[in-house]
C-alpha cells in the first residue's frame, strides 16, 4: 500500500521554484497552486498533501511530524535548529547571508549594536569571532535599523543586493551562502522510506538536470 505524504511547503520567495521542482518530479500540482490562499491541498496524481506555512515555521512542522518532509532555506534550517534531516540541496533561491551597515560605520562601539531576524545565527558569528554585540531581533525591513539609529550594523540576507544598494548600505562580512533545503521528519523517513526515497531520488534527477540563470527583473537566481 502506497503510504501518504504530507509537505511543508514555504510562502513567498521559494514557493514559485519550489513549485517548479515538484512538477519536473512528476507531481501534478492544481493549476492555481501558486496563486490559491487555500493552506492544505493535495497533489492531482499521487497521495501528496502540501501545507502552505510561513517559511520560518516550516521545520517546526516537519520536526513535529505533522509534515513528513518539507522546502526550507538554509538561513531558516541554521536559525531554528530542529531535530530533522536535511536530505537534499535543492540549488533553489540562493542568496547569502552577510553583516552590513552604513559606510561610514567602520568603527564600532565596544559592545556594538545588531538588528537581524536570525538572532541566534548572529549570536554565534559574532562570539565565533570573539566579538561582544547587542542583538537586537526584528521580523523585516532590517536595514530600517542602522538608518534610524537602531543599530550599528545588520544580520540579513542579501539576494539581489537591491535592498542594501537602495538604501545606502554596504555589505561588510559575507557569513554563509543560502540555498533551500529538503528536510524530512526522523521518524517519518522510518515509517515512509519507500515513499519519501522515491521523492528524494526524484527531485535529486530534477536538480542534477536543472540550470540556473539570472531573473532579469529581479536580478536574481532562478530556475531556468
Ligand atoms: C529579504 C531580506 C532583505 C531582502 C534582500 O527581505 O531580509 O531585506 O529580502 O533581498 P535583495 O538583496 O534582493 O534586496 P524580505 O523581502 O523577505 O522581506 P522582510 O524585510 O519583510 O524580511
Amino acid at each position: 500500500m502506497v503510504q501518504e505524504l504530507t509537505i511543508a511547503m514555504p510562502k513567498g520567495r521559494i514557493f514559485q521554484d519550489a513549485a517548479k521542482l515538484l512538477r519536473q518530479a512528476g507531481i501534478e500540482l492544481p493549476a492555481d497552486f501558486e496563486d490559491s490562499r487555500k493552506l492544505i491541498i493535495t497533489a492531482e496524481n499521487c497521495s501528496i498533501h502540501f501545507i502552505l506555512a510561513k517559511p520560518v515555521d516550516v521545520p517546526t512542522y516537519v520536526e513535529y511530524g505533522v509534515a513528513d518532509m518539507g522546502i526550507a532555506g538554509k538561513d531558516v534550517m541554521m536559525e531554528e535548529q530542529r531535530d530533522v534531516y536535511e536530505v537534499l540541496d535543492l540549488g533553489i533561491s540562493a542568496c547569502h547571508m552577510a553583516v552590513a551597515g552604513l559606510p561610514e560605520s567602520k568603527r564600532y562601539p565596544v559592545t556594538y549594536k545588531v538588528a537581524t531576524k536570525y538572532p541566534k545565527t548572529a549570536a554565534q558569528y559574532f562570539r565565533q569571532k570573539g566579538e561582544q554585540v547587542e542583538v537586537i531581533t526584528l521580523n523585516g525591513s532590517i536595514e530600517l535599523a542602522p538608518l534610524v539609529g537602531l543599530a550599528d550594523c545588520i544580520v540579513d540576507i542579501v539576494s539581489t543586493g537591491r535592498t542594501l544598494k537602495e538604501n545606502g548600505l554596504v555589505e561588510t562580512e559575507k557569513i554563509s551562502d543560502i540555498t533551500s533545503r529538503l528536510i524530512v521528519n526522523p521518524v517519518s523517513y522510518r515509517l515512509k522510506k519507500i515513499e519519501i526515497d522515491q521523492l528524494i531520488g526524484k527531485l535529486t534527477e530534477v536538480v542534477k538536470e536543472n540550470t540556473y540563470g539570472m531573473d532579469q527583473k529581479s536580478g536574481s537566481a532562478v530556475l531556468k
